[in-house]
């Protein structure tokens, strides 16, 4: 006997009113289909097969190399979605299990899936189902006198008595291979939305003295994703659960409802995150660094007992005990070694700041090299761009770059050396040497008192 598990996710997600094929959108940081497939992974499948069709290349794009995949075009409905696939999967054994469920289903825990393996045999299928007071327009789980599971009705095609019933399908299926085969041979499609409903298999199988057990999860966990509502309620579950396995290990968060962390982040025990941290795409961070209030970081790596605040950082490297902000900007290619600082009001791209260097107000850098323990001053700029082509800007270690200085590359400031404030530098300044541009200053004695003195005088020309 081998387990065999399909996912579906060839539908459009018409109420999502999106471009994107519905299993594409992201919860945490990850396609809805990734956080589903992980939870059908629990029951160790020796074959998965995800039926795809509406935007089927970029869902494609997001399955891994082990997952096998058919395309269901026309998409005439979940039960015909399930038709592709046994279809696709070719010959079963009657005994083999086939667990099924949906693409748009984040939440389901490996539990429940194999609960829900390990309850169906030939002749016994398993399904899950919640009780909910709000019915989310899920289809209602029907049973008889005895309790026994009938039949499942959507809610489009239920009667008012139906409608009452509050015991939902969630949407997840356990049968054995030669039980689902016959059931969904028999299906068709006049319904309210002219398709193959998969949930009428539950029907076909009890009518044929298939026993249907219910597996009862948690509520939360089989929140489906039918609009951008309840995207945003997946993300709040998704967020609570990463957050507290967070503080379980060690870190700290102010106010956890407002920090957001990405599936594929990692942090340190001892980090401190506070309000307004949004943390993504495999951002690391490590321990003692103090991250927030409102920083945005993709891509990066912020090292142990950094200081970042205000700020956002996109495929950034921020050394330990580097600082970063208030309100600095660091684009992909910054590393910050060291004690380094990037300040307030910085922008750096495709630079490298060494040990202990530090621009701390107001400054681009672009395509340059701030050698170790250097001061940049405040308002400086690389003038890296011609108009046609991107040129670098090399300083050397503890160079000392005055206020306001332009520095027009390609340009080499050596170690040690300076520059005047105001000045627009142009070429390379040797080591050690003070690389000045702008003209002398000439101080004109009591101007203030003669501009005065013309003032009034021509005040009292007019006035006569
Ligand atoms: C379905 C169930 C409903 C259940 C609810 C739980 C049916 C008929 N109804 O309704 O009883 O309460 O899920 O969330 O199954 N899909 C295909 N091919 C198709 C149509 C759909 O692969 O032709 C895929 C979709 O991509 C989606 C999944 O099947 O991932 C479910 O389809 P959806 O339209 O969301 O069904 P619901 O209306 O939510
Ligand atoms: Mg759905």
């Amino acid at each position: 006997m081998s387990k065999v598990a399909v996912v579906l996710a060839a539908g459009q997600g018409t109420r999502m009113n999106s471009d994107l094929p519905k299993v594409v959108h992201r919860a945490a940081g990850r396609p809805l289909i990734n956080w589903a497939l992980e939870g059908i992974s629990g029951i160790e499948p020796d074959r998965t097969m995800v039926v795809v069709g509406h935007g089927a290349e970029r869902v494609l794009e997001l399955l891994p190399p082990e997952v096998e995949h058919v395309v269901q075009e026309p998409q005439g409905g979940t039960g015909h979605a399930v038709q592709v696939a046994l279809d696709a999967l070719g010959d079963l054994a009657d005994d083999d299990i086939v667990v099924i469920s949906y693409g748009d289903m984040p939440l389901v825990s490996s539990d429940t899936y194999m609960a829900l393996a390990s309850l169906c045999e030939p002749g016994q299928a398993a399904i899950t189902s919640v009780l909910l007071d709000d019915p989310r327009g899920y289809g209602r789980v029907m049973r008889d006198s005895d309790g026994r599971v009938v039949k499942v009705v959507e809610e489009r095609d239920a009667a008012p008595e139906e409608l009452q019933v509050r015991e939902l399908n969630a949407g997840l299926y356990a049968f054995a291979a030669g039980d689902i085969r016959m059931a969904v041979s028999q299906l068709r499609s006049d319904n309210a939305q002219g398709e193959l409903y998969l949930t009428d298999v539950i029907g076909i199988l009890s009518a044929e003295g298939v026993n249907v057990a219910t597996v009862q999860a948690e509520a939360h966990d089989l929140l489906g994703v039918n609009t951008h509502a309840h995207l945003a309620e997946i993300e709040e579950v998704l967020r609570r659960r990463i957050n507290q396995s967070w503080m379980e290990r060690g870190v700290r968060m102010i106010d956890p409802s407002r920090t957001y962390v990405g599936h594929d982040v990692t942090l340190a025990a001892g980090v401190i995150l506070y309000p307004g941290c949004h943390l993504e795409d495999g951002t690391v961070v490590e321990a003692g660094a103090v991250v927030g209030p409102d920083v945005f970081a993709s891509e990066s790596r912020i090292g142990p007992r950094c200081r970042v605040w205000y700020s956002v950082l996109r495929g950034a490297v921020v050394g330990e005990g580097a600082q970063v902000g208030p309100f600095a900007s660091l684009r992909p290619g910054v590393t910050l070694e060291a004690a380094a600082k990037a300040g307030t009001f910085v922008e750096m791209k495709n630079t490298t700041v060494r040990e202990g260097a530090k621009v701390p107000h107001l400054s681009y850098l672009g395509d340059a090299e701030v050698g170790e323990g250097a001061n940049v001053g405040a308002g400086t700029i690389t003038c890296n761009y011609d108009g046609f082509e991107k040129h670098e800007t090399h300083i050397g270690a503890g160079a000392f770059i005055g206020s306001d200085t332009m520095l027009v590359a390609p340009v080499r400031i050596g170690d040690g050396a300076m520059t005047g404030a105001g000045s627009v530098i142009t070429k390379d300044v040797e080591p050690g040497a003070l690389g000045m541009e702008r003209s002398e200053q000439t101080n004109i004695q009591d101007f203030a008192a003669r501009r005065e003195a013309r003032y009034r005088a021509s005040r009292s020309r007019e006035e006569a």
